[in-house]
């Protein structure tokens, strides 16, 4: 029997690739024309990053590209090496990121699987300094859809989140890891978040979902999404 890769192709047509994930070093044998989302998801088994639309209207595959937001269902693997990636399963730390415990405490999801990438898109949202207000943080987050309708309480999270970090200055927000841009969402504390409570999150029940499933996140460099002010100026 032909052995295939994630996308169908076959064993002599895959192409070796290494990807940064998480603060760790990942090699596979992929489709050249895998997705960055399928690579993540049927190749490294994150499954914490989502599949919605696979064409990139949803933002349920928001993961972080050299600290940016992007939607890995409208990017090819092979693009992305040599990037530090962030998944939701390397967000947290030994705790849960602020966001992943805002939408904990603000019961920000329902059946939770838009959530790793509302989160993604949050954190990035934030850092990017787009969540003054619940207008901009709508605006920005624009690209993250949810069927469940669970808006008011993402903004709700999000806002707490914001607000926390402007009132905790430049510390504060870097002790958050939302205080630089690109690059901050690599190295090693997310790293070890890879086997921690997000990835519990990602994987269990719903408020763990919630914790570790992500925000929101409009696309990013590279990651051609059609959503929201964050898609066109990440992609400009
Ligand atoms: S899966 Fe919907 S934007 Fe990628
Ligand atoms: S789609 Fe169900 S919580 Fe967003």
């Amino acid at each position: 029997m032909t052995e295939t890769s994630v996308t169908g192709a076959a064993a002599e047509a895959r192409v070796g690739l290494a990807l940064r994930v998480n603060g760790a070093e990942r090699r596979l044998r992929i489709d050249p024309r895998a997705t960055l989302l399928d690579a993540l998801r049927e190749g490294l088994g994150l499954y914490g990053v989502k599949k919605g639309c696979d064409r990139g209207e949803c933002g349920a595959c928001t993961v972080h590209v050299d600290g940016r937001r992007i939607n890995a269902c409208m990017t090819f693997a092979v693009m992305q090496q040599g990037k530090e990636i962030t998944t939701i399963e390397g967000l947290a730390g030994a705790e849960l990121h602020p966001v992943q415990a805002a939408f904990v405490e603000h019961d920000a999801f329902q059946c939770g699987f838009c959530t790793p990438g509302q989160i993604m898109s949050a954190v990035a949202c934030i850092r990017e300094g787009h969540a003054a207000s619940a207008a901009e943080i709508r605006e920005w987050m624009s690209g993250n859809l949810c069927r469940c309708g669970a808006y008011v309480n993402i903004v709700a999270a999000v806002t707490a989140v914001a607000r926390a970090a402007a009132a905790g200055g430049a510390a504060a927000a870097g002790a958050a890891g939302w205080a630089t841009g690109a690059g901050a969402d690599g190295g090693a504390p997310e790293a070890g978040a890879a086997g921690g409570a997000a990835e519990a999150a990602a994987t269990g029940g719903a408020a763990a979902a919630g914790a570790a499933g992500g925000a929101t996140g409009a696309g990013g460099a590279g990651g051609g999404g059609g959503h929201g002010p964050a898609a066109r100026t990440a992609g400009s």
